[in-house]
Parts: C-alpha cells; sequence; structure tokens
C-alpha cells in the first residue's frame, strides 16, 4: 500500500465500530479467525451483484474481466507482486491445495510440515502424500522460542538430516500460537540445500509488510478476508516466476493453457464480486490510516491488553522473543478455569512421567469446549488453542478494539477461575 497516505478517514477504537455489522452485544476479540467486513466494502459487493442480476450476460461478456484486472493490479501493488504472478482464490486453503495437488511427487519424497501448521493445511499436504505413496514428517516447535535463529536452525537440521524433504510448508504466521516465523531466512537457508518453500500467509497480509517478489518464495498463499477487511472469500495465490507454468487452478475451464493469472479467472460461472472489493478494502485500510495507522492503535492496545490480562489470571505470554510476535494476535496461557483441564506443569517443570502424561491430556476437543462455553455464556468470542499440552487464549485486535473489551475479557476469565 503506498504510504502516502491521505489523511485518515476514521477514528480508531469505539467511533469506527459503527462502520460494521459487529453486534454490539457481543465482546469480540477475535478478528483473526473470520475477519469482520467494513459495511462499505459489504455493501459495494452488494452493487456488483445487484449490476449481475440486472443483465448477467452484458456483466459476463463487458464488465467483469476489466474490473478483474484492475483489482488484481492492485492486490499486486499491496503485496509486492508482478501481476503475472499472482492470482485470486478463494481462500488460503484452496492455494495450498492448488500448490499441493499440481507437484509431482515420487515415492521417496518426504514432505515436511510442523507442530503449528493450520490443521486442513495439514490434511491437504497428507492427502497430496497418500496420492503419490510419498511420505510426511512433522517437526516438534519446541518451546520456549529463543530466537529466529533456534526456527531456522530447527528446520535447516531436519532438512540436512532427511534428504528426501522435497518441500516444506510454513506458515508466515501460525495460526494456533500467532508466531510470526522467520521466513525470509527459512526461503534462503532452505534453497541452499535445494528444498521448495510454500509459505502459508492466511494471517499474512494486512499484518505484515509483504514484498513477495523479494521474499523469493517458491508459492505463496495468503488471505485479504482475514487482515484487509475483504469480503469471506478473497485471498490470492502468487507463485515464483519458474514454477508459473506448472501450477494450474483446481478447476480447468476456458482460459486452459493461457496465462498464469488468466487461468485462475473464470473457472466456470461463479461469483467473482469478492476479489471485486479488493480496492475498495484496501482504500478502507488507507482511510484508518493504512498499516502504520493501524499498527499504531492496534500494538500499543495488544501490548497493554497481554500485560493486563497476564498480570490480573497469574498466567504468561507465550514464551516466544517480542519480534517474533505477530502484529494483532497474541497468545496466553490459560490458567485453571473451574470445569477445564488447561493449564498443566510446563514443559519446563515436568519432573515425572504423570506430568507429561498430564500434560498431553490437554486436546483440541477442550479448547472447542471452552471457546463454546465462551460464546454460550458469556457472548464472548475468543480464540482457544491447544498445543504443547496446553490451552492458550489467542487474542485479537484490530481498528474496532478498545481497552474496555479486553478489561471485559478479563472479567469472564477471572470469574471462572473464582467459580
Ligand atoms: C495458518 C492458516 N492457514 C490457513 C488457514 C485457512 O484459511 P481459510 O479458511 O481462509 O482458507 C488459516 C485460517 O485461519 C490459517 O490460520
Amino acid at each position: 500500500m503506498s504510504e502516502s497516505e491521505s489523511e485518515p478517514k476514521y477514528k480508531l477504537g469505539e467511533e469506527i465500530r459503527k462502520e460494521f455489522y459487529l453486534d454490539e452485544n457481543i465482546l469480540f476479540v477475535n478478528h483473526g479467525s473470520y475477519g469482520a467486513v467494513p459495511k462499505r466494502v459489504f455493501q459495494k459487493r452488494q452493487s456488483y451483484q445487484g449490476q449481475i442480476e440486472r443483465c448477467p450476460d452484458i456483466w459476463f461478456a463487458w464488465q467483469l474481466k476489466a474490473l478483474y484486472d484492475e483489482n488484481i493490479e492492485a492486490l499486486a501493488e499491496f503485496v509486492g507482486a508482478d501481476p503475472k504472478n499472482i492470482a485470486f482464490v478463494l481462500n488460503s486453503t484452496t492455494g495450498v491445495n492448488t500448490v499441493l495437488k499440481n507437484i509431482l511427487l515420487e515415492p521417496e519424497d518426504i514432505l515436511l510440515l510442523n507442530s503449528h501448521t493450520y490443521g486442513a493445511c495439514a490434511k491437504t499436504v497428507d492427502c497430496a502424500v497418500k496420492r503419490a505413496g510419498a511420505d510426511i514428517m512433522s517437526l516438534d516447535i519446541i518451546l520456549p522460542i529463543r530466537s529466529d535463529e533456534q526456527l531456522v536452525d530447527q528446520l535447516v537440521e531436519v532438512c540436512k538430516r532427511h534428504a528426501g524433504i522435497r518441500l516444506v510448508i510454513i506458515d508466515h504466521i501460525s495460526s494456533p500460537s500467532a508466531i510470526v516465523f522467520p521466513v525470509e531466512k527459512i526461503i534462503r537457508e532452505l534453497h541452499k540445500l535445494g528444498v521448495l518453500v510454500l509459505v502459508d500467509g492466511a494471517h499474512a497480509p494486512g499484518q505484515l509488510d509483504l514484498n513477495l517478489e523479494k521474499l523469493g518464495a517458491d508459492f505463496y498463499t495468503g488471505n485479504l478476508h482475514k487482515w484487509c477487511f475483504a469480503p469471506r472469500g478473497s485471498a490470492f495465490l502468487w507463485v515464483n516466476k519458474k514454477h508459473r507454468d506448472s501450477i494450474q487452478p483446481l478447476v480447468t475451464s476456458h482460459n486452459y493453457q493461457q496465462d498464469f493469472t488468466l487461468q485462475f479467472f473464470f473457472q466456470g460461472t461463479m461469483d467473482h464480486s469478492s476479489y471485486l472489493c479488493t480496492k475498495e478494502s484496501l482504500q478502507f485500510m488507507r482511510d484508518c490510516g493504512g498499516m502504520k495507522g493501524i499498527k499504531d492503535h492496534t500494538e500499543s492496545l495488544l501490548d497493554w491488553a497481554q500485560q493486563m490480562l497476564c498480570h490480573a489470571l497469574g498466567t504468561s505470554i507465550l514464551p516466544i522473543p517480542p519480534s517474533l510476535q505477530a502484529p494483532y494476535m497474541r497468545v496466553l496461557r490459560l490458567p485453571e478455569l473451574k470445569g477445564y483441564n488447561c493449564t498443566t506443569a510446563s514443559e519446563e517443570t515436568a519432573h515425572s512421567v504423570m506430568d507429561v502424561i498430564k500434560s498431553y491430556s490437554v486436546k483440541q476437543e477442550d479448547a472447542d469446549n471452552l471457546t463454546d462455553y465462551l460464546i454460550r455464556e458469556h457472548n464472548c468470542i475468543a480464540a482457544i488453542t491447544c498445543f504443547s499440552g496446553h490451552l492458550w487464549l489467542r487474542i485479537s485486535g484490530t481498528v474496532y478494539n478498545t481497552k474496555e473489551n479486553y478489561l471485559a475479557l478479563k472479567d469472564i476469565l477471572l470469574k471462572m477461575k473464582a467459580e
């Protein structure tokens, strides 16, 4: 996004909330899961859908393509991509599937994921290797993480030990733990070993400044419908020029064997309107003060919120260096809450076999139950995640969040602790 920002149009915090449809009776500190679409972006989409209905034939024949191209251009500029290397896809899951279902794997190949890889993408990897009779490996990300190098070294080490590793899928920002993986260093080091890197940037656009051509991954997919305020069903797949000819959309259609970007356009009769709102979404961000304005509001708010929550609940933040913390999501260890087995002996203090067994008795199911309970009993939408044998609270912050939101969350959790 060009940072020759005009004056912000909106005041962030309580005031901008009226620009969203969010229910005022709900405490919403989970923008990270499904985003929230500003009214003006939603209405833009509706206006396109209205135009389609007035005369579908004229729309598809004469209007759609030019609008699509304009939005590809705007997207490419925003993420630092050559427009020839990027295409719209419905979501990051589709981006990951597109890559993994195009790569021709041999039975001796191994695909590497890790213990923080998003579940649906891990299943996609499993599906790809099963079809080829290839193998899958998962690297356990060990806590605490003390530096970028620790993560890079762990990955390099495993790739050196297993020469069959053909491709590594790595999140730019992990979902359960909100860790910013040092993908630039990872790509550089893994390329030295001849390993392909697919970056799952589902959470990155809008949180991190991107320059995809400079980053130089093999493949990069990212969502616009999380942190860029685009309508749901709006994401992209970027493919390094050297692989462009070997990647085709999952759906073959009219533009078969055309240029990369064009092949992804018009995969049968469909609603392209979410993609056509990219420019409007990016303009909304500019009107919030751009990446810098949003960051100024949100980062200090979350720094404060995580301290406040840790202090009040007697718990700690995820043990990672600040440089690896996602700008708009923070993760803290859940304290023991009445009726929920949330936290157990940490790895550092697990002295007995029983400690270890107990720590691994915490499951995703417990996280889901607690998430449901917060919604049902407290109208509170917060993400509860599960990794390293613990339950964690992942809080999000964005343009409409305020200190009061996190204070209300604290009161709910304190009540649960005391019950
Ligand atoms: C790291 C990661 N990858 C992929 C996805 C899937 O995104 P989508 O449902 O938009 O495909 C998510 C969703 O939260 C995610 O966090």
